[in-house]
């Protein structure tokens, strides 16, 4: 790589100094300009193409993609499907999962008010301390304190599970982007099956159709019409497991909407920029011409 770089970079220096091929090479100009403006398209396209594609190859054959309406440049969440969806983590995963990155006050932007938020955040105990005479005490949570977590510490969770850690979900949305994120998640969550007739399953263990090595160690969370939405939406498994995921991908990126916004404003002043500058170069060189 080194030895070939140096050698390109010395026959350009001997290029230089022989008149032959340095008038060679300023008569081709414009093929190289336009080679070279060939290859800056060729390189923009990889570029905008490239997610897809690395998607596409990483995909397990189980995971399929689903459409998620925070992907791409255009990328919001759906806030009745958020609400929906903090309504599944709350009355369902949180006896197993934490979610300790978040604030209750945060779910103000799910249009929770803040007597509502107090309230929910009340229903659980935090340690707090120490008081006057230095004791630790408990007290209910309030909308500053984080998402109260179901065990004390991972031991606990361990031995409530069978030995096996139920994850804190802050950030597991973005963590299992190498495996397919989002998609793998709600995968996950519609694909308990019953186990092929060869397959053996240890005790406290269930067949999963995207679970490395099919055997996992969570029950399957979601039954049909297990929880009544707020909005009276039906509770059908996929309804919630859109609805959870797409809430738990809120929870490890809450301020997507406004980077892909800011993106975009970006974008269009680049456009607009682009246009001007390139109308002002034209009157400047008309002169010249
Ligand atoms: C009864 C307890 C329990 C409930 C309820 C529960 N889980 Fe789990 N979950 C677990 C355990 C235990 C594991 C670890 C599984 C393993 O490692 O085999 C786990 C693992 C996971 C994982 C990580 C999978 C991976 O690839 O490592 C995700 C994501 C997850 N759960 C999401 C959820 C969601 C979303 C809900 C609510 C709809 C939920 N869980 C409800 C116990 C639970």
């Amino acid at each position: 790589m080194t030895a070939s770089l140096q050698r390109s970079g010395a026959s350009a220096r001997s290029g230089r100094s022989d008149g032959r091929i340095y008038g060679r090479i300023h008569n081709n100009n414009n093929s190289v300009m336009r080679f070279t403006t060939l290859l800056f398209i060729s390189f923009l396209c990889a570029c905008l193409l490239a997610p897809s594609v690395s998607l596409a190859s990483s995909e397990k054959s189980a995971v399929k993609k689903e459409s998620w309406s925070f992907r791409g440049i255009f990328g919001h969440f759906e806030k009745a499907s958020l609400r929906r969806g903090y309504e599944v983590y709350d009355q369902v995963c949180a006896s197993c999962h934490g979610l300790r990155f978040l604030h209750y006050r945060d779910l103000e932007a799910l249009d929770y008010s803040r007597a509502q938020i107090a309230a929910l955040a009340a229903r659980l105990e935090v340690e707090d301390g120490p008081n006057d005479t230095g004791e630790l005490y408990s007290r209910s949570a309030l909308p500053s304190d984080r998402f109260v977590s179901p065990f004390a510490n991972d031991e606990a969770a361990r031995f409530a599970n069978n030995g096996a850690l139920p994850p804190d979900l802050s950030l597991i949305v973005t963590q299992a982007g190498g495996k397919g994120g989002a998609d793998f998640i709600y995968a996950l969550l519609t694909g308990y099956a019953d186990p092929p007739a060869d397959f053996v399953l240890a005790e406290g263990l269930y067949y999963n159709k995207v679970f490395k090595g099919h055997a996992i160690a969570m029950p399957p969370p979601l039954f049909e019409g297990m929880i009544a939405y707020s909005d009276g939406e039906k509770a059908s498994i996929e309804r919630m497991a859109h609805d959870v995921t797409q809430f738990l991908a809120w929870a490890s990126d809450p301020s997507l909407e406004v980077r892909k916004r800011m993106g975009l404003r970006v974008l269009i002043f680049l456009a607009v920029f682009f246009v001007v500058a390139f109308l002002y170069k034209r009157r400047v060189w008309a002169r010249v011409r």
